[in-house]
């Protein structure tokens, strides 16, 4: 694993266009595993803005997202599709087509999970696998239990989460109560993974998930024995880190 410790969010998100800059530079119909979440803003940002100087070029490149909410369609503001492109995908040259998420739509559970698997199985898998990480540790909507999921799956969203998002929504049987994600199988199978993290919330996952045990309970931390791992975190993310002299 390489750390970068970098002194804030602005940095984060730099240095984190700066590693998939050079992925897609070097392979420019590069397959990009892309996570939404608010971590990953800035980054889509400098990406645009770099797509905007001429310096990068999308047209060839591929992608692949982690998750989105069942149940939910590309054109609703809170579906992760709706994200992408207001992040990223109308912003650059990305072809719609060579873009890649869970249909939220498919009440077909199992179809759904298949299709997916086999989405990433025909582009030849994930390049570079770009991660948020949640508080508890999670990573896509693999949360923290018993085993490690392989493949692309569909999770009962927590009562803490529907409750959360609740607010933007119109009314509680609007809001998801399942989502798909890829497995923790499919995260480990791209080449790369680019793990970003930011603030004092993620400090204790992530001292968790790279210096503490490889449990379920902490998913992040099978990243452990992935051989090709790039952390990009601001000082307030790594201090648990610095306090115990990890790094
Ligand atoms: C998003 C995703 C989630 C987030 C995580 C962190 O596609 O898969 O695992 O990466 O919840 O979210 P933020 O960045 O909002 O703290």
């Amino acid at each position: 694993m390489r750390i970068y410790q970098v002194k804030d969010y602005k940095e984060m998100s730099r240095k984190a266009a700066n590693i998939i800059s050079a992925q897609v530079i070097m392979k420019p119909d590069a397959v990009l595993g892309l996570a939404t979440g608010s971590t990953p803003i800035g980054t889509y940002r400098q990406l645009t803005e770099w797509y905007q100087k001429g310096d990068l070029d999308f047209s060839e490149v591929r992608s692949v997202n982690l998750d989105e909410y069942k149940g939910l369609s590309a054109d609703n503001d809170q579906s992760y599709a709706y994200f992408m492109g207001a992040n990223l995908f109308d912003h650059v040259n990305i072809k719609p087509e060579n873009t890649h998420i869970p249909n939220g739509l498919n009440e077909d559970i199992e179809g759904e999970c298949k299709r997916y698997d086999a989405v990433i199985s025909a582009l030849g898998g994930v390049d570079l696998q770009l991660l948020g990480i949640g508080n508890n540790g999670h990573i896509g909507f693999n949360e923290p239990g018993e085993a490690f999921q392989t493949g692309t799956h569909c999770v009962k969203l927590t009562e803490n989460t529907i409750a959360a998002n609740a607010r933007f929504f119109a009314s509680m049987d609007d809001v998801p109560k399942f989502a798909y994600t890829m497995g923790v199988g499919n995260i480990m199978q791209a080449r790369a993974i680019l793990l970003v993290a930011s603030g004092e919330a993620k400090a204790e996952a992530v001292y968790n998930s790279f210096f503490g045990p490889v449990t379920p309970r902490v998913p992040a931390s099978i990243l452990q024995f992935h051989q090709n791992v790039y952390l990009v975190a601001d000082e307030a993310a790594l201090s648990l880190c610095r306090a115990n002299h990890c790094i």
